[in-house]
């Protein structure tokens, strides 16, 4: 949250409890990456998580940027069909700097203007 390169999202209820959070890294190579996108369970499928991706690439645009990826976990094939709903493109695979032995599938928006809106 201090890092003067990242853009931090938090969704949240009326109440104050927060339901969704999305983290992105402006200054990774070779482009912005996309570190943490995360709904409570009991929040899923309620459209929280497109907003929270809808918004992050309006602000990632508004940094200047126009580009964006990210690594989702090599078998969540939910999370995988979401990213592609949303016009991200695989791209390869690559191991998971965070623990051995762990793949991730790379999703990538080479324009971030539509999902933007
Ligand atoms: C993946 C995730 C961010 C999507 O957010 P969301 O608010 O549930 O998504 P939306 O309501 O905007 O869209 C729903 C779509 O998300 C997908 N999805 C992925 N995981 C899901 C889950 N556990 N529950 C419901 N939908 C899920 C479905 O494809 C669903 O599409 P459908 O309506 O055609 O079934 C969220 O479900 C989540 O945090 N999952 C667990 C953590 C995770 O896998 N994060 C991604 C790591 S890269």
């Amino acid at each position: 949250m201090t890092r003067s390169d990242a853009v931090f999202l938090v969704a949240h209820e009326p109440s104050g409890v927060v339901t969704a959070f999305a983290l992105t890294y402006l200054a990774q190579e070779p482009e912005p990456w996309l570190e943490s996108l995360h709904v409570v369970s009991e929040s899923r499928g309620s459209g929280v998580g497109t907003l929270l991706m809808r918004t992050m690439a309006s602000r990632v645009r508004a940094r200047g940027y126009n580009s964006m990826r990210l690594g989702v976990v090599a078998g969540n094939a939910a999370a995988s069909r979401f990213y592609e709903r949303l016009g991200g493109e695989m791209v390869g695979l690559e191991p998971a700097s965070w623990a051995p032995g762990v793949w991730h599938e790379l999703y990538r928006w080479p324009d971030l203007t539509a999902l933007a809106g």
